[in-house]
């Protein structure tokens, strides 16, 4: 089965992590399915509203390290960029359901979500500099709006994982609700947008977003070209080996 599903019924498209036993981290070829699958939701009548979903004790553990470390996106072309680019311009209303570990693009994905409901297992981590990278998905200007500089600072400085109570308090997320019921949560939202008149969910989507959008491209320009060259660099290369051989990375020299 594909490691990313992609089902549409009643106008919503729903696209679901699947890819359990490597705790849904997303590799280059799930990046290029998301990116198509988004495209082709904007183009398709049909599709009024998207899901982004994972499994009831993981939503996604960010990137696939061992394909980062093989397979570092090339240019700004390259799947990974063309997925945040669809998902950061995306006219239709996106819902994410988040059950378990958000990590790093996990987390940065849902700043482009117009609505975010989490399981209270959900746990949010941006632990970029911890890799040895830079913030991506215009988080370095997302986060810090969002949750304030300080909060933003221990997210992104420090890395450290925050819980889905302390996402609903900072306005991340939503909704807390236990983790059997999140997915059917989202999904009786979604239906309910549906209904709506789609003309009046994109202009007012848009109207809501215009103020930023070019700073938000600019920035996730910004961070790709940063995030490309730091994937080759040495830190990234000992964090993420240090991942692989389930070690402590050892930076001491960087
Ligand atoms: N890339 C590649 N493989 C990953 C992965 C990732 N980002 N995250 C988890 N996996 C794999 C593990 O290597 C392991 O594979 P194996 O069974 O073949 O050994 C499997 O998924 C289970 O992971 P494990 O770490 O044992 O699960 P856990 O429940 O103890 O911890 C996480 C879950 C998400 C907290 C932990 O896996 C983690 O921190 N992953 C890395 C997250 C990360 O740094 N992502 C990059 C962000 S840019």
């Amino acid at each position: 089965m594909s490691d990313i599903l992609v089902h549409t019924e009643a106008g919503v498209c729903t696209l679901t992590f699947n890819r359990p036993d490597k705790k849904n981290s997303i590799t280059t070829a799930m990046y290029g399915a998301l990116a198509d699958a988004l495209q082709a939701a904007e183009a398709d009548a049909a599709v009024r509203c998207v899901v982004f979903q994972g499994v009831e004790t993981v939503f996604t553990a960010g990137n696939d390290i061992g394909d980062f470390l093989n397979n570092p996106p090339a240019t700004l072309d390259s799947p990974v960029f063309r997925f945040l680019r669809g998902i950061a311009q995306f006219p239709k209303p996106v819902i994410a359901a988040v059950c378990g570990p958000a990590v790093g693009i996990g987390t940065t994905l849902l700043f482009h979500c117009d609505l975010v409901y989490a399981g209270d297992n959900a746990a949010f981590s941006m632990p970029f500099v911890n890799l040895g990278l830079c913030p991506e998905a215009a988080s370095s200007v997302l986060v810090p709006q969002m949750l304030g500089y300080h909060r933003a600072a221990e997210a992104l400085l420090l890395g450290e994982p925050f819980m889905a109570e302390a996402a609903l308090e900072v306005g991340l997320v939503n909704r807390v609700l236990p983790p059997t019921e999140t997915a059917g949560y989202a999904q009786s939202v979604a239906r309910k947008l549906a209904a709506k008149p789609i003309s009046s969910l994109i202009e007012t989507k848009r109207l809501m977003k215009k103020g930023q959008s070019q700073q938000v491209m600019a920035t996730m320009a910004e961070e790709g070209q940063s995030f490309g060259r730091m994937l080759s660099e040495p830190a990234a290369r000992e964090a993420f080996t240090a991942f692989m051989e389930r070690r402590k990375p050892d930076f001491s020299q960087l």
